[in-house]
């Protein structure tokens, strides 16, 4: 069988990581994480690579704290190639992408965001939700493009505000519906991988 190559990247806990390795191991997604990599050197993320065997590594970001020097993006560019991935899978990676990332995989990067976008773009989207009293949020699985939070949406999953919700329990409830959403759009790349 034909299995999608995919490079995931993120810079903490690695829950959707977890996700997308357990699918894959379980069957219900035809793809093969060749690298797992982090900007932060002690992330659990790469830990989970390592419990699932999965190639890994530290890369060193530079100075910047929103995004990666030009040299260490390149070194990015240069590690993904190398690995011959064909998804990039951004999953909690806390620093945005630009050149050559973009031009070197061109809507061929995704990213898992906690709101229904293009509602509630930036950071703890889940309190932004809750602050602005709405009944209904979620989570978008999103291409990437030069701007935060913002490319075109592949997929979405909606979660109710619940009346006793605390942006703590919203936003455990938004992580397991990223589980679940995360491996099934990618599922939906794999199988478009393998008719090609
Ligand atoms: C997720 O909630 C995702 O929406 C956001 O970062 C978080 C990463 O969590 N982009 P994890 O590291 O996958 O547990």
């Amino acid at each position: 069988m034909k299995l999608i190559p995919l490079g995931i990247l993120g810079s903490g806990k690695g829950s959707n990581c977890r996700a997308i390795l357990e699918s894959i191991r379980s069957g219900a997604l035809a793809a093969e994480v060749r690298v797992v990599i982090s900007d932060v050197f002690d992330a659990p993320i790469l830990d989970i690579a390592r419990e699932f065997s999965i190639p890994n590594a530290y890369l060193t970001p530079g100075k910047f704290h929103t995004r990666l020097e030009p040299q260490a993006e390149a070194e990015l560019v240069r590690m993904l190639r190398e690995a011959n991935v064909e998804l990039v899978v951004l999953a909690g990676f806390m620093r945005i992408l630009k050149s050559p990332m973009l031009e070197e995989f061109p809507r061929r990067i995704v990213n898992i965001h906690p709101s229904l976008l293009p509602k509630f773009p930036g950071l703890e989207a889940w309190r932004q939700a809750l602050e602005a009293g709405e009944k209904i949020t979620g989570c978008t699985v999103h291409y990437v493009d030069e701007q935060i939070d913002h490319g075109r949406v592949i997929g979405q999953r909606e979660v109710p505000i619940l009346p006793n919700d605390t942006p703590e329990t919203l936003h455990a409830r938004i992580q397991i519906a990223e589980r679940e959403l995360y491996p099934a759009v990618i599922a939906a790349f794999a199988r478009k991988y393998q008719a090609s």
